[in-house]
């Protein structure tokens, strides 16, 4: 099948604003997205900039608007598309170059909730590992999925107005260490969640819960961390 792509193009050496290249080319459509940018790359304009990596949705570097929505390149099909697709960066993050944007402040924001185990307790004495149960383990399962492509927190209202906001990634990577049987900081991280520019930002969108490529659902995750500083119960 033929397609018109439709690409968001800034270079700021160059450019005084950004414009739109269009591009006809023929297809397969089981292919992906980030085939015909890889495909323009190769043949039609080698100066087209995009990240990718796995090119199999694991490493979440390839996020961008397909069509208006936050997808990943590579996991989004031309058949579930259409033959006309305009493809551009993430909404609310400064644009580098072309479909890349700066990912520095989404990391600042992961970083505050402490996204790491902490456990200053000696290990068992007949030194077996910090044990969990099933149940433990399953109610934290659904966060640890996420891959930090930014596609929650780059469709996110609260976010576009202010990126101090820490946003849906932030607050799925909290809920992951908060509800974590074996971690201590439990109380940390809500105190930081709870500031100003934490949970009571979230105004229960859900499009975040919409752009996720892994399927987390993360108002409820959201919710339930709002319910935990409420009664400053975690369980
Ligand atoms: Fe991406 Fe989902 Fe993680 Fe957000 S929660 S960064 S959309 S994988
Ligand atoms: Fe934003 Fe998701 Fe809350 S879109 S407002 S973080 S439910
Ligand atoms: Fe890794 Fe798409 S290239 S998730």
């Amino acid at each position: 099948m033929q397609v018109t792509l439709k690409v968001f193009r800034y270079n700021p050496e160059v450019d005084k604003k950004f414009h739109y290249e269009t591009y006809n080319i023929d297809v397969e459509e089981n292919e992906r997205i980030l085939d015909l940018l890889e495909l323009v790359k190769g043949h039609h304009d080698g100066t087209l900039s995009f990240r990718r990596s796995c090119a199999h949705g694991v490493c979440g570097s390839d996020a961008m608007r397909i069509n208006g929505r936050n997808m990943l390149a590579c996991k989004t099909l031309v058949r579930n598309v259409g033959d006309k697709i305009t493809v551009e960066p993430l909404l609310g993050l400064k644009v580098v170059k072309d479909l890349i944007v700066d990912m520095e402040p989404f990391f600042d924001n992961y970083k505050k909730v402490l996204p790491y185990f902490i456990n200053e307790s000696p290990l068992p004495a007949d030194g077996k590992e910090r044990l969990q149960s099933p149940e433990q383990r399953a109610r934290f399962d659904e966060t640890t999925k996420c891959i930090l492509c930014a596609a929650c927190t780059t469709s996110c209202p609260s976010f576009w107005g202010s990126d101090d906001y820490l946003g849906p990634a932030a607050l799925v990577t909290a809920h992951r260490f908060i509800f974590d049987s074996r971690d201590e900081a439990a109380s940390e991280r809500l105190q930081i969640i709870s500031e100003t520019s934490g949970l009571a930002r979230c105004h229960t969108t859900y499009n975040c819960t919409m752009a996720c490529p892994r399927d987390i659902h993360i108002t409820q995750a959201i919710g339930e961390l709002k319910l935990a500083t409420l009664t400053g119960k975690v369980e």
